[in-house]
C-alpha cells in the first residue's frame, strides 16, 4: 500500500473526483479526512472507507467561510497527529458573465477555489517540514490554462490557482513538493451541472481520446503525485483532459 499510514487530507470528498480520490487514498492505506459541505454524504464516503477495512473521518466545512477553513487542520491533527498529504480539491463554477459580476460572487469563487487552498497549505506546511515530508496537489482546470472553457470568475481563479501552485512550490521546497491537476470534462456533478459530456461536446469530439474523463481517472494522477512515484517532480501543472488542445 502506497500510503500506508499517511494522513491525507481531501477537500470536496463529498462528490466527483475528490470522492474517488478519498476511496482510492484509503485503500493505499492514508487515513482520510473528508471535507465537504453535505453531511450525508460525507458520512457516506467514511462508512464506504471504513467497510473497506480503511481509515477516515469527516469534517463540514464550508470553504466560503474563512474561518471554517482553518479549523481544518487542528481537528485533522487532533485525529491523526499529523498531515503528509493535502489535496484542495474543493471547487466552484461560476457561470455569471463580467457585466453581471458582484463582489460577493468574486469573493465566494476566490475562496473556495484559491484562498482556502493558500489557508490549508500554510497551515500543513510548518507539520510537513517538521517531518522532512509532505506532497500538496492542487486542483487547477484547463481554464486555468485558456480563457474560453469558462467565465471569468472560474477561469480567473484557476489561473491564480496556477500561479499559487508555483509560488508555494517555490516557497516550501525542499520539504514539500507541490503539483496540481489540471482536468479537462471530467463526469461529476459540476460537469452535469453545465449539461453534461453533451454541454462541453466540442472538448470531447476535439480530443484525441473522444470522451470525458472519470473521477477514477484524476484520483490515480493525484496518487502519483501523493506519493514518492513523482519524488523528484514539483511546481508541475498536469493537465488530464484526453489531450484537448494537443
Ligand atoms: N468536472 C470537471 O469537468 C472539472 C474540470 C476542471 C476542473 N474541475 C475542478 O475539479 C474540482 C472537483 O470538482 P468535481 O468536478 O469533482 O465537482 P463536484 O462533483 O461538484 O464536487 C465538488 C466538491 O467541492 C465541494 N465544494 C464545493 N463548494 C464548496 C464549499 N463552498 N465548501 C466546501 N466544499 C465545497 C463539494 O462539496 P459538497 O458537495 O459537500 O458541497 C464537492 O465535494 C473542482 O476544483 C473543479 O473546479 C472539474
Amino acid at each position: 500500500m502506497r500510503l500506508d499510514g499517511k494522513v491525507a487530507i481531501v477537500t470536496g470528498a463529498t462528490s466527483g473526483m475528490g470522492r474517488s480520490t478519498a476511496y482510492l487514498f484509503a485503500k493505499e492505506g492514508a487515513k482520510v479526512v473528508v471535507v465537504g459541505r453535505n453531511e450525508a454524504r460525507a458520512k457516506e464516503v467514511v462508512d464506504n472507507i471504513k467497510k473497506d477495512g480503511g481509515e477516515a473521518i469527516y469534517l463540514i466545512i464550508d470553504m466560503t467561510n474563512l474561518d471554517e477553513v482553518k479549523t481544518i487542520v487542528p481537528k485533522t491533527v487532533e485525529a491523526y497527529g499529523t498531515v503528509d498529504v493535502l489535496f484542495n480539491n474543493a471547487g466552484m463554477l461560476s457561470l455569471i458573465p463580467i457585466t453581471e459580476m458582484t463582489m460577493e460572487e468574486w469573493t465566494r469563487v476566490f475562496n473556495v477555489n484559491v484562498t482556502s487552498a493558500m489557508l490549508l497549505a500554510q497551515e500543513v506546511a510548518p507539520y510537513m517540514k517538521k517531518q522532512g515530508k509532505g506532497s500538496i496537489i492542487n486542483t487547477s482546470s484547463v481554464a486555468g490554462y485558456a480563457a474560453h472553457f469558462g467565465p471569468v470568475a472560474y477561469s480567473t481563479s484557476k489561473h491564480a490557482m496556477e500561479g499559487l501552485n508555483k509560488a508555494l512550490a517555490n516557497e516550501l521546497g525542499p520539504e514539500i513538493r507541490v503539483n496540481a491537476i489540471a482536468p479537462g470534462a471530467i463526469v461529476t456533478a459540476m460537469l452535469d451541472s453545465v449539461g453534461g459530456e453533451a454541454g462541453v461536446e466540442y472538448m470531447v469530439t476535439g480530443a484525441p481520446l473522444k470522451r470525458a474523463g472519470k473521477g477514477e481517472e484524476i484520483a490515480t494522477v493525484a496518487l502519483f503525485f501523493a506519493t514518492d512515484d513523482s519524488s523528484f517532480v514539483t511546481g508541475q501543472s498536469l493537465r488530464v483532459d484526453g489531450g484537448y488542445e494537443v
